[in-house]
């Protein structure tokens, strides 16, 4: 991973002030979708890391919905299934549910019972790591269902509100830092 790949992806990540309430500088990811050159670049990377530092994984789960917007891509590169952790009310059957408090809201996230298997091994991914409750709260889903979080993944953490301390000893890994 070089310093130039990181600096492309970094500039395709937009600050938008105030959004969606005063208060919160908001980073939007949409030019780095728009963008296939810096996409491949962000899903070689992520890629490249899960390789060298796990190479068993049996799924990858995303988180709704922006988590859904890299699984799928990682999970093909990779050879593995993705599976989905909604927010409540989508998913049909059998589910498993917990509530969460969000940087600006209070939300409530889903698994399907049969989802993952007792043992198997999951990395959990999501764009964007801020107080780190939605992650904490999916670590939980799947720990319910007695699988495995080998890695929690997001492409930027806001170091400043510190989620990656919620997560304590679950790896965890971000490939853009912002304070
Ligand atoms: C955003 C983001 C993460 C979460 C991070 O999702 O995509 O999932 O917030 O915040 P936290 O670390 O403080 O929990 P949001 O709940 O806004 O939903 P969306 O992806 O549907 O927009
Ligand atoms: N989710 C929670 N906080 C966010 C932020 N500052 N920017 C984008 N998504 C977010």
């Amino acid at each position: 991973m070089s310093e130039e790949q990181l600096r492309r992806l970094r500039d395709c990540v937009r600050p938008f002030p105030d959004f969606p309430v005063p208060g919160v500088l908001f980073r939007d990811i949409s030019p780095l979708l728009k963008d296939p050159a810096a996409f491949r670049t962000l899903i070689d990377l992520l890629e490249d890391h899960l390789r060298v530092s796990h190479p068993k994984i049996d799924f990858i789960a995303g988180l709704d919905s922006r988590g859904f917007l890299i699984g799928p891509s990682l999970a093909q590169r990779l050879g593995v299934g993705f599976v989905v952790i909604r927010k409540k009310g989508k998913l049909p059957g059998p589910t498993e549910s917990i509530s969460y408090a969000l940087e600006y809201g209070k939300a409530e996230l889903e698994i399907q019972s049969d989802a993952v298997e007792a043992g198997q091994k999951v990395v959990i991914v999501d764009d964007l790591l801020a107080t780190g409750g939605t992650m904490y709260a999916a670590c939980e889903l799947v720990k319910r269902l007695k699988a495995e979080v080998l890695e929690c993944l997001v492409i930027i953490e806001l170091k400043l509100l510190k989620g990656s301390e919620k997560l304590k000893s679950i790896p965890f890994y971000s490939l853009l830092q912002y304070d």
